[in-house]
């Protein structure tokens, strides 16, 4: 391709080290799709006459069939997907093949198949996390009433309701997607045109080949289309920000599924068993989405080593921009597909979260807001009461519901003459009414709110 002026090949190495072929081969419907655009544009713009493009259209479709049946081959020596193409089209229809490569350079072409790229890749997790969502919608609908203890510092707080848990991490999810829809909004315009680095003296049609490629406009500067690869870490900061989400729900699953817990039952799909420990049911999958989150991030951080320091415009250490984000949406997917089929066939265990909820004093803070409410003590006074009633509690050995007013007034007189409040885990739950809390009342009015958002 450059042996015009080198006496020698390279070392057999040289070949190696250079070839990107083995990874961006999974470009190949990207860069063919995108040179199918770039060669009607020449076209149409008379700088490639219409009877050499209409054979290099039908080259290059001839190519895309034998790709799609008998994959890409992999010749090192012509380094990557597009200089494969290229030859294969010479192969095919000779020298006028050659007239493809005008007014572009391998520099934009690389640049426009890989945003192709990522675009597809990006559209594919906002599905993903959909779909998901909706798992999570779905599952909290009918867990609005179902009792567990909310925690912080994984200790027992206070009451909440398995169905408010649940859309806690539908939250984060729309995050995610719409961090993927915001940078798949930033990635869309399109860089064919920029050539090697300083445009083209050709009378090229940028918004023309930008259109068909489904870009919303151009690039605006020529050295910055070919060395911008933030499409790329945009989409690995969303994956990694996404992973995070998706390792904090599968510890939830790994934690409630423990014994100890029980607060859940993995399906048998879900599940894998121990070769020694018969009884064993093992969280695996959810363990792994946990596990493939560090290699997610692990992409993220690769991508941004290779792009720290470098100059304008193009260097091949660019090359390595592909294999992190090809492995980061491999991994992604798995952990997506994994977390949204446990989601959607766990079995939930109320019993144990109702009996796990009434434990550790969790209706305490209901105990000293009612010292507030209905007796008009200040907070920081009512905390210290309830801290007292609770002392009493251990040292009985019994639950704050068990106390009477008499208990109450030995510790604070202004108690006298009222009744007890209501300290059950359910009475908590259900006062919990504020504008996103717990309360079932709340949990079904975001789940319509939700589900009225989609309609729109
Ligand atoms: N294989 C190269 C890559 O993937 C293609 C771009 C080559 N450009 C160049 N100036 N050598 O980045």
């Amino acid at each position: 391709m450059w042996g015009g002026r080198f006496a020698d090949g390279p070392s057999s190495v040289m070949r190696e080290i250079n070839a990107s072929i083995p990874f961006d081969k999974k470009l190949w419907r990207q860069d063919i799709r995108a040179s199918l655009a770039h060669v009607s544009m020449l076209s149409k713009q008379g700088i490639v006459e219409e009877e050499d493009a209409a054979q290099i259209i039908d080259g290059l479709n001839q190519i895309a069939q034998e790709y799609e049946t008998e994959g890409v081959p992999e010749n090192l020596d012509l380094e990557d997907i597009h200089m494969t193409i290229e030859a294969r089209l010479t192969e095919i229809i000779g020298p006028v093949a050659g007239r493809l490569h005008t007014a572009r350079s391998r520099n934009d072409q690389v640049a426009t198949s890989f945003r192709l790229w990522v675009r597809d890749a990006m559209d594919d997790v906002y599905d993903g996390l959909s779909e998901l969502r909706d798992a999570l919608v779905d599952r909290a609908k009918e867990q609005a009433d179902t009792i567990m203890p909310g925690f912080t510092h994984l200790q027992v707080a206070q009451p909440v309701t398995m169905g408010h848990h649940l859309l806690a991490y539908h939250e984060m999810f729309a995050r995610d997607s719409s961090r993927f829809s915001a940078a798949r909004e930033r990635l869309n315009e399109c860089p064919l045109g920029a050539a090697a680095l300083a445009g083209t003296g050709f009378p090229n049609d940028r918004k023309l080949t930008a259109e068909a490629l489904d870009f919303d406009g151009v690039t605006a500067n020529s050295m910055d289309s070919v060395s911008d690869r933030d499409f790329a870490l945009d989409y690995l900061m969303a994956a990694s920000q996404t992973a995070l989400h998706l390792s904090r729900l599968a510890e939830e699953v790994i934690i409630w599924a423990s014994q100890p817990f029980g607060f859940v039952k993995l399906s048998d799909e879900w599940s894998t068993g121990s070769s020694i420990m018969p009884q064993k049911r093992n969280p695996d999958a959810a363990e792994l989405v946990r596990g493939h989150a560090g290699r997610i991030v692990g992409c993220l951080n690769a991508l941004m080593m290779t792009m720290k320091g470098l100059p304008l415009a193009y260097s091949k250490d660019m090359q390595d921009d592909k294999p992190p984000v090809f492995e980061a949406h491999d991994l992604l997917g798995l952990s997506l597909a994994a977390m949204t089929g446990i989601i959607k066939s766990v079995s939930f265990v109320p019993e144990r979260m109702r009996a796990a909820a009434d434990s550790g004093f969790s209706t305490a803070t209901d105990l000293a807001d009612w010292l507030v409410r209905d007796i008009n003590i200040p907070f920081r006074e009512a905390h210290h009461i309830t801290g007292a009633a609770v002392k009493l509690c251990e040292e009985r050995g019994c639950d704050l519901a068990d106390l009477n007013v008499a208990d109450l007034v030995a510790i604070d007189a202004r108690v006298k003459g009222h009744s007890m409040p209501d300290l059950s885990v359910e009475g908590s739950v259900v006062s919990r009414k504020s504008y996103g809390g717990t309360a079932p009342e709340q949990v079904r009015k975001q789940i319509m709110l939700l589900q009225q958002a989609k309609q729109l």
